[in-house]
């Protein structure tokens, strides 16, 4: 992809420093369960719900008796998480539908699982798609120095936060952008702080950045990686409000990116156990990753005018680094999105 000839602002360590420490010492969350409103007949689909962030997202709408769909790899996995929030929450008229085998390192598994999704939400008793979060994610602590590149030859993290996604959105999107429940219709994009570390301009490594063309040896290490991915995170949640501006606004869509926190999941799974404890120690428990989310997906006080928004923990709006801000306006994001568009043409719908 060509560098874009539009001149990208300089950045402040400061606010990067001022950021960082942040997500370590955030706020409180001002917007928790007890503020959620009931989800009756409401839908909302989460991937990589099996675990992590993900689940507790999954058991805090399905306890407002949302109906949730599920995207994850692994069925059994899914089906363990459905298996586990039923027991512990029978009071619940929700409903929840494990989609399986949604591999984003396999493009062709992505439009079977957006297949899948469309044959659930066309069901007689299925209302009004509400709620699209594209939690799914892979980071350099579980795939170390990027080792691996994808089905279709990209790097392992680019395709899984950034072209999935990208590609199971156009097979939700006849059904998020439906005139059919105008009070609740939201789209979050799972990003992250390590936007910060990532190359100026803009945070995109221009020449290549799906790195199908960059032997493993020869690509930035594997933090740079995932921060690229979680920048691209950012120019989607603004990309794809401005491609469906009319629709979005005539419906209320709110298209929202969301730094979800510094957080124990399983995203440390391949660490080293010492390690793992020590970490503990400075990072916040795994469900206020879910209130920054569902801040983004249910919280009352954001509407269209707050798409494109970056949402950091637990639930306040802040600016991304200053280049990817000015990106967000300047034609970068949708520069970005329609690239993006052209690697998945072959498997769009
Ligand atoms: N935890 C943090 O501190 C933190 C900070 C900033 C941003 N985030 C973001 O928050 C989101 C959730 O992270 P988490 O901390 O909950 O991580 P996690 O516990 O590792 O969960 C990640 C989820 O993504 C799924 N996933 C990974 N690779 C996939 C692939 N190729 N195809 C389909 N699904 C895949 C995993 O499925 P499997 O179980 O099958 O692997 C799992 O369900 C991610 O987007 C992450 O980048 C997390």
């Amino acid at each position: 992809m060509l560098t874009p000839d539009i001149p990208a602002p300089s950045t402040s360590k400061l606010y990067f420093l001022k950021e960082v420490y942040y997500g370590f010492r955030p706020n409180a969350p001002q917007f928790t369960p007890d503020d959620y409103p009931d989800l009756t007949d409401k839908t909302a689909i989460v991937t990589g719900c099996n675990t992590g962030i993900g689940k507790y997202v999954l058991e805090l709408l399905y306890q407002k008796n949302c109906h949730v769909i599920g995207v994850v790899r692994t069925s059994e996995k899914g089906e363990q998480a459905k298996e586990d929030i039923l027991e512990r929450n029978p009071e619940s008229k929700g409903k929840i539908d494990i989609i399986g085998e949604c591999d984003f390192l396999d493009l062709n598994k992505v439009i079977k699982a957006g297949k899948r999704i469309g044959e659930i939400l066309d069901q007689s008793d299925c209302g009004a798609l509400n709620i699209v979060i594209h939690n799914a994610g892979l980071t350099w602590l579980v795939a170390p120095n990027s080792a691996k590149s994808s089905i279709q030859g990209y790097e392992s993290m680019y395709q899984t936060n950034v072209l999935g996604p990208q590609l199971l959105q156009h097979y939700i999107d006849p059904y998020l952008l439906k005139d059919d429940d105008k009070t609740l219709k939201r789209l979050v994009w799972v990003s992250s702080a390590a936007h910060f570390f990532t190359p100026e301009p803009y945070g995109i490594y221009w020449d290549d950045p799906g790195f199908k063309e960059t032997s493993i040896e020869n690509r930035p290490t594997g933090m740079n990686l995932y921060g690229q991915s979680k920048t691209y995170n950012i120019y989607q949640a603004q990309a794809w409000y401005d491609k469906h501006k009319e629709q979005a606004d005539k419906i209320g869509c709110v298209s929202v990116s969301c730094y979800p926190g510094n957080l124990s999941t399983d995203m440390s799974r391949a660490w080293w156990p010492p390690f793992v404890t020590a970490a503990k120690l400075v990072v916040w428990d795994g469900v206020y990753g879910a209130y920054s989310e569902l801040y983004g997906a249910l919280s009352p006080s954001l509407t269209t005018a707050d798409s494109g928004s970056y949402i950091v923990p637990f639930g306040e709006i802040h600016d991304p680094r200053e280049d990817v801000k000015a990106g967000l306006t300047n034609g970068i994001a949708t520069h970005i999105w329609d690239f993006c568009e052209e690697q998945i043409s072959e498997y769009l719908p």
